[in-house]
């Protein structure tokens, strides 16, 4: 069953994480930068990852560490996303945020941490893959990490606040914001597989398409979701001003756009055949879930 999968996916992906992190020297940093990424999370991203994998029967241990990468980088972002200068969230995964509970500084702090944690662990020497793959899986989670990535996202989604944007410009800043850490996972898998160029390209379109259906199914959370399954405080979006899909045309409409987005991303994993069942299983998910 798909849930049991994705927990056990999450369990190992953490295990990594933890490992990988005792392991380091001591340092403060240590116990809120664990707290960020450890307490709880779907880690969904890691099981696109290693269900994109199996499209090319990829071994999962060529896939950890960047799970591990995606699992940081993705912390980094949400323990950012939850500081007071953004969106001044005081709960996450049914926890305090980590500004609430470690202060201000050392939240920036234990997110840069995160952020920079993730390349190390693609560049480990102990990460048996091609050093040529590794400059190319580095280089593109840098592109989706930064400004033309979560960064720039992020900082398009506050400007966006209180404003009337555009359908298209709504989710362009969502296909940043988000879209493109889910492309470089998808991508991940191809490359290391040693894809063609082409395979990458589809593998990096499906991949944002994918991000853009979790962030609307985000959206539609904040709205009808419950804040004992979601972990986090509920219509907070309206209250916020924040230009959702939701807010420019209402929920249904955003649905039913959703729903072709999703059946468009099922259709384009159709070539794969029986090995994109966990895969389309995931998309599916990620549309109808409660947390
Ligand atoms: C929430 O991400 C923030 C978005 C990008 C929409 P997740 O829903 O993946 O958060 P966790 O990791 O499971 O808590
Ligand atoms: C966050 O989007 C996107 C990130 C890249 C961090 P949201 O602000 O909607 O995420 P939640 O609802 O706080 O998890
Ligand atoms: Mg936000
Ligand atoms: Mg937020
Ligand atoms: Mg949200």
């Amino acid at each position: 069953m798909l849930l049991n999968k994705l927990k056990s996916n999450a369990k190992k992906i953490d295990l990594f994480v933890k490992k990988y992190i005792n392991h380091q020297k001591k340092s403060l940093l240590k116990t809120p930068m664990n707290y960020g990424v450890l307490s709880g999370g779907k880690k969904i991203r890691s099981s696109i990852i290693l269900a994109t994998g199996k499209l090319y029967k990829l071994k999962s241990k060529k896939l950890l560490n960047v799970c591990g990468a995606v699992e940081c980088i993705h912390s980094y972002s949400l323990i950012h996303d939850d500081l007071p200068c953004m969106d001044n969230d005081k709960l996450r995964r049914g926890k305090p945020t980590t500004h609430i509970k470690f202060g201000e500084s050392t939240a920036v702090l234990a997110g840069n941490s995160l952020l920079t944690l993730a390349f190390e662990m693609i560049s480990d020497k102990n990460y048996k893959i091609k050093n040529t793959q590794k400059v190319i899986l580095i280089k593109k989670l840098a592109e989706c990490s930064g400004h033309t990535g979560i960064a720039g996202g992020q900082e398009l989604d506050l400007k966006y606040e209180k404003k009337r944007k555009k359908f298209n410009e709504i989710i362009n800043m969502q296909r940043k914001k988000t879209g493109k850490l889910f492309s470089f996972c998808c991508f991940a898998a191809g490359q290391i597989a040693g894809k063609s160029k082409d395979e990458n390209n589809q593998l990096i379109r499906t991949g944002e398409d994918i991000g853009l259906l979790f962030q609307l199914a985000d959206d539609f959370l904040d709205v009808k979701g419950k804040s004992k399954y979601t972990g986090k405080s509920v219509n907070k979006d309206k209250k916020k001003g924040k230009s959702t899909i939701i807010n420019l045309v209402g929920y249904d409409y955003a649905y039913d756009y959703a729903n072709k987005l999703k059946k468009k991303i099922l259709r384009n994993l159709e070539k794969h055949g029986k090995k994109a069942n966990e895969l389309k299983d995931i998309i599916n998910f990620i549309l109808e879930r409660k947390y």
